[in-house]
C-alpha cells in the first residue's frame, strides 16, 4: 500500500502518485477505523458532466460500530495535472460553515493523484425540488452564501491568492467558453427568419446587447469577489426535512455578487413558461434584496445579476439546438416571446 502524505492543517485533501483501491481510501479519510477490513456496497449515480469520470454511491459498514455509513465518490479527470475547481472549492474548508439557508453535505476528504481528483462526500437522501417554488429560498441562500464566502476570501492568506487567480471567474479559460459568446448563434438566427417571418429583424436587434454585455463585465470585475456556484439545476438541490441542500461545485468559480442570481434565472428562463419565470423572479429578487448584506451594494449585486443573466439566458435561447427543440415541439410563439422579453431588457 502506498502511504498518503498527511493533509495539510486547513484541509482534508491528501496526495497520491500512485493507483489505490476504494478501501485503502477510505481508510485514508477515516483514520479513527484503523484499518479494519470494510464492507463496502457500490453502486453508480448518474452524471453527464463533462471532465466527471464517475459518480458513486457507496454504503460503509462502520467496522466499530456496525453502522452503515453512506458517501458519494465523485472522480474528476484531469487536464495537464490540474486539479477540478470542485477540488479547489472544497480546499477552501470553511468557508461556509455555520450557513442557515443552504446545507452542503459534509466533506470527507479529497484525494489528489496525477490523472484524477477523488472527492469524497456525504450522501444526502432527498428529494429535487421544483425550480420556480423556491425562489424566495435561494434568495436567502445565495445572499448568505456570497456574504460568508466574500468575508473568508478576503481574509485569506496572501500564499493562497494564486488559488483565487486561477479560479477567478474573469480568466481567459472561462471566458472563451461558447456559452459566454451568444453573437456566434445570431446567423442561425438570421437563417431562421428567412425561412419563418415572424424572427424577420430579430438577430439584428439581438446584437445590440453585445456591447451592453462588455459593459457589464467590466463593471462586474470591480465589485466584491466571492463564492458562485454557477449551476442551480434541479439535480444539484435536494430537500430533506424541510432543509435545502446544495451539491456539484463543478462550475464553481470566484465570482462577484449577484452572479449566482443571474445563474439560477437564466437557468428558469431558459426552461419554464414566462409565467412561471416572471412570478419565480420577483420571489428571488425580494428575497434576496432584503438579505443581501448591508455592506454590499445593491446596485452592484443587481447589476451582475443582470450581467450572468444575459449571457445565460441569450446564449441557451439561441443555440440551434434550443431552436430546433422549440420547432420540434410546436412552441416557436413561445420562444418569440422569449426573444421579445429579453430585448425589453436592452
Ligand atoms: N452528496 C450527494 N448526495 C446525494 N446524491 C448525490 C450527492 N452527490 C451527487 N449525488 C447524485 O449524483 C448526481 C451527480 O453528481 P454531481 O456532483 O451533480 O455530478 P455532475 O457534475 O456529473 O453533475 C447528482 O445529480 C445526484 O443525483
Ligand atoms: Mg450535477
Amino acid at each position: 500500500m502506498t502511504a498518503p502524505t498527511q493533509p495539510s492543517a486547513q484541509h482534508k485533501t491528501f496526495f497520491r502518485w500512485q493507483r489505490a483501491s476504494l478501501e485503502h481510501h477510505i481508510h485514508t479519510l477515516m483514520p479513527q477505523w484503523g484499518g479494519l477490513p470494510l464492507t463496502i456496497h457500490s453502486r453508480d449515480l448518474e452524471s453527464n458532466a463533462s471532465f466527471v469520470n464517475y459518480v458513486r454511491f457507496h454504503r460503509l459498514i462502520d467496522p466499530i460500530t456496525g453502522k452503515p455509513m453512506d458517501v458519494v465518490e465523485k472522480s474528476i479527470r484531469k487536464v495537464a495535472f490540474i486539479g477540478s475547481q470542485e477540488a479547489r472549492f472544497h480546499r477552501a474548508e470553511g468557508m461556509l460553515q455555520g450557513s442557515v439557508y443552504f446545507r452542503y453535505p459534509p466533506c470527507l476528504g479529497v484525494i489528489e493523484t496525477p490523472w484524477e481528483s477523488l472527492i469524497f462526500t456525504r450522501y444526502i437522501r432527498g428529494r429535487p425540488p421544483r425550480m420556480q417554488s423556491i425562489g424566495r429560498h435561494l434568495g436567502r441562500g445565495i445572499a448568505e452564501q456570497e456574504e460568508r464566502s466574500s468575508a473568508y476570501i478576503e481574509a485569506m492568506p496572501r500564499n493562497q491568492t494564486l488559488l483565487l487567480w486561477s479560479m477567478d471567474f474573469f480568466r481567459p479559460w472561462f471566458l472563451l467558453r461558447p456559452r459566454f459568446n451568444f453573437t456566434r448563434c445570431l446567423p442561425e438566427l438570421e437563417r431562421l427568419a428567412r425561412e419563418d417571418s415572424r424572427f424577420t429583424g430579430l438577430a439584428q436587434r439581438l446584437r445590440a446587447f453585445a456591447p451592453v454585455i462588455r459593459t457589464l463585465a467590466s463593471q462586474a470585475r470591480r465589485s466584491p469577489r466571492c463564492i458562485s456556484h454557477m449551476d442551480y439545476l434541479r439535480k444539484n438541490l435536494f430537500i430533506r426535512k424541510r432543509r435545502l441542500y446544495l451539491i456539484d461545485w463543478s462550475e464553481a468559480k470566484i465570482g462577484r455578487i449577484g452572479f449566482d442570481g443571474g445563474a439560477y434565472l437564466g437557468s428558469l428562463f431558459r426552461r419554464k413558461e414566462m409565467s412561471e419565470f416572471l412570478l419565480a423572479q420577483a420571489q428571488f429578487e425580494k428575497a434576496y434584496r432584503e438579505a443581501l448584506a448591508p455592506h454590499f451594494d445593491q446596485e452592484d449585486a443587481l447589476r451582475n445579476q443582470r450581467y450572468v443573466f444575459l449571457q445565460t439566458a441569450l446564449y441557451h435561447c439561441l443555440r440551434p439546438e434550443t431552436i430546433k427543440e422549440y420547432q420540434e415541439q410546436n412552441r416557436m410563439p413561445l420562444l418569440l416571446e422569449k426573444y421579445e422579453y429579453l430585448l425589453t431588457l436592452l
